[in-house]
């Protein structure tokens, strides 16, 4: 049967091309974006992801094999908590018991090799163990510190613990989806766009985020990434953050984390 797979953020970039890649594949896919895919609706309000977890349903006519959240921004505002944390874990778990009843259920997000990078821990802890309410007043102190910056590598912290821990629970372990994260590198789409416009930024995230192995990525390298982890041959890798970053990881970590 032909499987049915929700990708959000698949109006632009990495959701865009996991979707081409899923439906050439033979998979159905239902889109999810703020416009211009099947369903409109913006995830960084409880209201749009209530809407969003109903109108993919209604697509589908209730039956879903498979949601990979792409969604995400990388302002240093505390939207980027909203759309890229709750955006993501709200639609995950709106669409968890349709899931839980597919034959081979799976589930991914996009993180980001932000998240091993400096974050702002309180943000992080309100993220995970507080309300979205507390979690966005921290993040407009932060904001108002000038600390905007330390949002998106926050954003994908948080996300990454939350599907450390989420996984291994009887609502997804149990449930027998898989759980992961690819988490990337520097991708060239339209949200790093402006950055390579800039010679100075680019030298910047080089440094930041360097990538010996082929460089920079298009987004169809990630959407591969994604395409295995949500693939029926995927029984048993669940909880992990894979970093597709051409090295980036492990030379800014290095040999003792694995
Ligand atoms: P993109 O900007 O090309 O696509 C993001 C999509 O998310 C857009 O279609 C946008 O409309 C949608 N979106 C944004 N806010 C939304 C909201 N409130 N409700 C519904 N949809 C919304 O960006 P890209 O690069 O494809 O990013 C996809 C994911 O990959 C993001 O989570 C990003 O953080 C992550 N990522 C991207 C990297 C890069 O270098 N491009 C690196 C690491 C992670």
């Amino acid at each position: 049967m032909t499987r049915i797979i929700a990708v959000s953020g698949a109006a632009s970039g990495i959701g865009k091309s996991l979707a081409e890649l899923l439906r050439s594949g033979g998979d159905r896919v239902i889109g999810v974006d703020l416009k211009d895919t099947d369903v409109s609706a913006d995830l960084s309000t409880p209201e749009g992801r209530d809407a969003a977890v109903r109108g993919v349903l209604e697509l589908s006519g209730g039956r879903l094999d498979g949601v990979v959240a792409c969604a995400g921004i990388s302002a240093p505002v505390a939207l980027t908590i909203k759309v890229n944390f709750y955006g993501v874990v709200g639609l995950l778990e709106g669409l968890r018991p349709a899931l839980a009843e597919a034959p081979a259920p799976r589930a991914a997000v996009v993180g980001s090799i932000s998240g091993t990078q400096q974050s702002d821990p309180a943000v992080v802890a309100a993220c995970l163990d507080g309300t979205e309410t507390e979690a966005v007043r921290l993040a407009e102190e932060a904001v108002g510190r000038h600390h905007g910056g330390l949002l998106y590598p926050s954003s994908k912290t948080a996300l990454a613990r939350w599907l450390r821990r989420a996984s291994v629970t009887p609502e997804w372990a149990g449930a027998g989806i898989p759980l992961n994260a690819i988490a990337p590198g520097v991708v060239l789409t339209p949200m790093t766009a402006p950055l390579f416009e800039d010679e100075a930024m680019v030298k910047i995230m080089e440094e930041a985020v360097p990538m010996p192995l082929n460089g920079h990525a298009g987004p169809e390298v990630v959407a591969e990434g994604l395409r295995w982890l949500i693939s029926p041959g995927n029984s048993h890798v669940t909880g992990q953050v894979v970093y597709l970053d051409g090295g980036a990881e492990a030379t800014l970590r290095g040999p003792d984390l694995y």
